[in-house]
């Protein structure tokens, strides 16, 4: 079995071989860009830490789809910045500020042509599964995006709203990413499944801490800035379970917040973030990523895997859950 970091270096070397130094160069130097200026690459290596659970010939048949994880995921951020009015990514200016909004749309559009150009790489004996799953996961990411902005209007979203919403923008694609490793890897389908499971849980808990980062990082760290999803209204897991929490002169307070506008950004987020931990809407945060954390893990707990392929597995999410980027 491979480390996490050799993982990560077959990731790093395979993004190099990819050639987007195409004609013309205001569609494609966007694409070198995202892909330049760094991010954690979960979803390829997830992928294939999946995948080399089960097989140690790493070869382009899983290296591609692997990579057009990434590349899909890349094209989701572009155009996610633009719905999101974020000018900060991965420490550097989003897309779309660099250049602008119809340069950002038309390169995250060919990012997302690309990824299934890549995705189609994989064995042919299980490229109809593949791209099935591929296909169905990429819908229902845009289902959850559209889910989110509808929701940014609301005044008020329950948290199984909040949960459906995040399940398929951000948990589906974690979830995808880990069955695809197991496809290509030739596994039987209640191993495939159960991984799957594993990714979608682990997707929440990881979306939940993207929530509760937005509020509480640094940005120097973080890659984007504090208290984004605050100025949007965004209904985050912090914000559904205020909502929850806050009675009396709190919810006078949430609410009164919550009509601010961006006249008033500074006050809006500092006073938010002293609600939030003031209800010890932070713990609760910091104990559901936790939760979720290990039904992800209980998950993997009930497959027949050897000491090393738990700790394998182990050793990945444990590194999720200790994050600050
Ligand atoms: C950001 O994803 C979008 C979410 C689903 C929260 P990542 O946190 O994986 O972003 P990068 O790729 O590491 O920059
Ligand atoms: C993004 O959620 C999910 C997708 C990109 C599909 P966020 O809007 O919270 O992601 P960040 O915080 O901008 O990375
Ligand atoms: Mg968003
Ligand atoms: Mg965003
Ligand atoms: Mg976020």
């Amino acid at each position: 079995m491979y480390t996490l970091e050799e993982i990560d270096s077959v990731i790093e070397k395979g993004l190099g071989t990819l050639n987007f130094n195409m004609a013309p160069s205001q569609l494609y130097r966007p694409i070198e860009y995202m892909i330049s200026i760094g991010g954690k690459r979960l979803r390829p290596r997830l992928c294939l830490l999946t995948y080399n659970l089960f097989s140690d010939k790493i070869d382009r048949s899983i290296l591609y789809p692997a990579l057009a994880l990434e590349i899909f995921h890349g094209f989701t951020l572009i155009h996610d910045d633009i719905m999101d009015n974020a000018e900060l990514r991965r420490g550097q200016p989003t897309v779309y500020k660099k250049w602008n909004s119809n340069i950002a749309i038309l390169s995250g559009d060919v990012m997302s042509i690309k990824s299934y150009e890549l995705m189609a790489d994989c064995p042919s004996a299980v490229l109809p599964q593949v791209l099935a799953l591929f296909t169905k996961t990429a819908a229902q990411v845009c289902e959850g995006q559209q889910y989110d902005m509808n929701y940014e209007a609301l005044p008020f979203i329950t948290m199984e709203d909040y949960i459906k919403m995040i399940g398929l923008k951000t948990a589906v694609l974690l979830a995808c990413s880990s069955k695809i490793g197991a496809l290509i890897a030739g596994t039987d389908e209640k191993t495939g499944n159960t991984l799957y499971d594993f990714g979608f849980d682990l997707g929440i808990a990881f979306q939940i801490q993207d929530d509760y980062l937005d509020t509480f990082g640094q940005s120097n760290v973080f890659g984007k800035m504090i208290g984004g999803d605050i100025l949007n209204n965004k209904k985050t897991w912090l914000l559904v379970q205020c909502f929850k929490v806050a009675q009396g002169k709190d919810a006078e307070e949430l609410n009164y917040l919550l009509s601010l506008n961006d006249g008033n950004a500074d006050k809006k987020i500092k006073s938010m973030q002293a609600l939030y931990e003031k209800l010890g809407i932070r713990e609760m945060a910091e104990q559901t990523i936790r939760d979720y954390h290990r039904r992800a893990m209980e998950r993997i707990g009930a497959l027949n895997f050897s000491p090393a392929q738990y700790g394998q597995i182990e050793a990945f999410a444990r590194r999720l859950l200790n994050r600050n980027k």
